[in-house]
């Protein structure tokens, strides 16, 4: 438990500085950003805690070594080598996570196929019988990332992506991921101080992070991770889980600053309602039109991310959107000793919105390019 391992925290493309960033507020040590990852040191109860305490983390992996994968059969035989008997066991389940590809190796489904017959062959091997595989709830999870004839092996310590906080009710197809509204709302610079409003809130996902960071409650507390079902995990590691699920929950917050939220799509609000009393945060919702909005008392941040198209559009085309963003812009300029930031998927919403930004990143929303444009009018 105290020995010092190199791991890994995944984030979405965009947001490793950000998640570099809440590691390194977490004290960890040489805090590395990578493409879509970012490596640390720490003992395994330190990944333990960045599990419980990350916003803006897909995942936290534990490397277990960087193998050749020069096609399907050298992949096979560098992870039959690996000493799996001492991650798994016979009344274990596994399943393998495939990302990335290389050379002869572009189909993760044939990948994660042929890793399975490499581990399975190296156990029967040994014990003369196999664990079995649990595609959807594994106990132990393992992740292949393939890049330029090589595979990183990692195991999932959180299990599962950490994007699901368990509070949404039913997907909805124009969210944001809960990471990265996390992201939006560390990269504005919100801190969780003072009042906050989105007024595209769609299921309320950017005013439910808000409120997690406004309350100090650690996203992740009440979350069971991965590794808590490896043969490794014992009575030590369960009480340091204990302990930290225990430190995170004295550190909330009784009576957070003011977060609304609304949408003009009744819906829309009636879904962040039901998120929010599932998130178990306080927010105060309306259905109301964005151009409506009146500032906040004491001034504090105004984050959204407006609709960029069909799936979410302010009732139709491109045309549309850039009137929208226009009138937008005109009413927010007034909006003096707020912060404001968007995240614009749509190419039009800069030059519409028309007041010039105090600061740019670039993210991917998925597939999507974006920009979270910050204001300060
Ligand atoms: C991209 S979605 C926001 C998704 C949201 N961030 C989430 O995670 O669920 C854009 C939202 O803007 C809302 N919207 C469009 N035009 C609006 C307007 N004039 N006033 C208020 N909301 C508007 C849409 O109803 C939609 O819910």
């Amino acid at each position: 438990m105290s020995e010092t391992l190199r791991l890994v925290a995944t984030a979405s493309r965009g947001t490793e500085p950000l998640c570099a960033g809440e590691l390194r507020a977490l004290g960890l040590d040489h805090v590395r950003e990578r493409v879509g990852a970012v490596e640390f040191s720490g003992t395994l109860a330190e990944a333990l805690r960045a599990c419980v305490e990350l916003r803006t983390a897909m995942r936290v992996l534990l490397p277990l070594g960087r193998v050749a994968a020069p096609g399907p059969e050298g992949l096979y035989e560098s992870l039959r080598a690996l000493p799996w008997h001492d991650r798994l066991d016979l009344r274990r389940t596994f399943a393998i996570e495939v990302t990335g590809q290389s050379e002869g190796l572009t189909h993760s489904l044939f990948v994660a196929q042929k890793a399975k017959d490499a581990i399975v062959d190296a156990l029967r091997a040994r014990w003369g019988a196999r664990p079995d595989v649990s595609p959807k709830d594994p106990d132990v999870r393992i992740v292949i990332h393939l890049h330029a004839g090589q595979a990183d092996v990692s195991l999932d310590v959180a299990g599962q992506s950490l994007h699901r906080r368990g509070w949404r009710a039913r997907p909805h197809p124009a969210s944001l991921k809960e990471t990265l509204a996390a992201a939006l709302l560390l990269g504005a610079g919100y801190t969780g101080e003072g009042p906050l409003v989105d007024p595209m809130c769609g299921a309320g996902t950017i005013a439910i992070e808000a409120a997690l960071i406004a309350a100090r409650r650690a996203p992740n507390a009440e979350r069971q991770f991965g590794a808590e079902r490896w043969p490794s995990f014992g009575e030590a590691e369960r009480r340091i889980l204990v302990g930290l699920r225990a430190e995170a929950r004295a550190r909330e917050r009784k009576d957070p600053p003011l977060i609304r939220a609304s949408d003009r799509d009744e819906e829309a609000v009636a879904s962040a309602r039901e998120n929010a009393r599932r998130a178990r945060v306080k927010l105060e919702l309306s259905v109301a039109d964005a151009r409506e909005l009146a500032p906040l008392s004491p001034p504090g941040f105004v984050l959204s991310n407006p609709p960029y198209g069909a799936r979410s559009g302010a009732g139709g085309g491109q045309k549309q959107l850039k009137t929208y963003f226009h009138a937008l812009g005109e009413r927010y300029r007034a909006l003096g000793g707020h912060t404001l930031a968007f995240l614009a998927g749509a190419p039009a919403f800069e030059s519409a919105f028309g007041l010039r930004p105090v600061a740019r990143r670039k993210l991917w929303n998925g597939p999507i390019e974006c920009e979270l444009l910050v204001y300060r009018p």
